[in-house]
């Protein structure tokens, strides 16, 4: 696995081998795979939770960081991406975590570019987000051991959400059944190929997992932005007390975050009983250690031959 690019990129089983990984790491698995090695977290996008916990995993591999804003970058001076990961990959880098605004921005450099960087896609537009789609996964798998046929309702800003797009996929590939909940706006049509629409009530009746997505207002055009009530939306899709009593017992709450309370959850529901928003950020760490190791296990495999090549030419 030479990058981590997308969902649909990943095999069932490399998914699995992934939450294992994830999950042996949270044990207590240690592996310095990245000692003397090199990460650059590039994030042309804000983050809270992506960044810090990539940077925690390349810590706890053994790598050390490169630091870059994009602000104080020389993006502003013109330079191109392709130009900045060559940079940094020249200097060093063994691993760069990309966050950027454009659908895709990953295939330009994988497809028409020779990169030895090991590129891990944080967050593409409205794309994909493959390792919080992982975290989500192995978070679900700790709970319920299993996919198969467990019902997961999305709630939210399906539309723009990458999260939707990886979980709505990987999940259904994985024998979960999806429903979706939230204005009919967003059930956009890849959506509606893959599962029914419905109200939150019998979202909250009936899922094993509710996830709750934030409304992306940088992503709306200023007119959605206009006519957006927050009071309307929470009393019409938000979670609140009387909801949650609704599910059953076992019903996982779920939130990529970052949360906006009186939105789409109340306040006293963020971290209640049936809430694995906190949790899912925890196994973030692990998730992402396994992610990394993944990407930088063939570099090591090939340092393998080649000190091979070196004792045997020594010899
Ligand atoms: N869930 C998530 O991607 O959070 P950040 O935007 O804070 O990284």
């Amino acid at each position: 696995m030479k990058n981590i690019l997308s969902m649909s990129q990943l095999s069932n089983q490399e998914v699995y081998e992934l939450i294992d990984s994830a999950l042996e790491f949270k044990s207590g698995k240690k592996s310095t795979i990245g000692a003397d090695k090199f990460a650059i977290n590039l994030f042309f996008e804000n983050s809270t939770r992506t960044k810090s916990s990539f940077q925690v995993a390349e810590m706890k591999l053994g790598m050390q960081e490169i630091e870059f804003e994009a602000a104080t970058s020389s993006t502003s001076k013109g330079e191109s991406l392709y130009d900045t990961i060559k940079t940094e990959e020249s200097i060093g880098a063994s691993v760069a975590v990309i966050r950027h605004s454009q659908d895709e921005y990953y295939k330009d450099l994988v497809e028409n570019h020779n990169l030895n960087i090991h590129i891990i896609n944080g967050g593409d537009g409205t794309g994909q987000h493959p390792s919080q789609s992982l975290l989500d996964l192995m978070t679900i798998y700790e709970h319920f051991g299993s996919f198969d046929g467990l019902k997961v309702g999305i709630i939210g800003d399906l539309s723009h959400s990458r999260v939707a797009h990886s979980n709505a996929e990987i999940l259904t590939r994985l024998g979960a059944k999806m429903y979706f909940g939230g204005l009919n706006q967003w059930y956009t049509p890849e959506f509606a190929e893959i599962g029914p629409h419905t109200s939150v009530d019998q979202l909250c009746e009936e899922m094993d997992v509710v996830m709750l997505l934030r409304v992306q207002h940088e992503r709306l055009s200023a007119q959605e932005n206009e006519s957006f009530s927050k009071e309307n939306y929470f009393q019409n899709y938000g979670l609140n007390k009387d909801r949650v009593k609704m599910m059953k017992e076992t019903t996982m709450i779920m939130h990529p975050a970052p949360i906006n309370r009186g939105v789409e959850i109340a306040d006293d529901v963020v971290e209640c009983d049936k809430s694995y928003i906190f949790p899912q950020m925890a196994n973030g760490v692990f998730m992402r250690m396994a992610m990394i190791e993944a990407v930088l296990k063939g570099d090591n495999v090939g340092n393998e031959v080649t000190d091979k090549k070196r004792q045997a030419i020594l010899r």
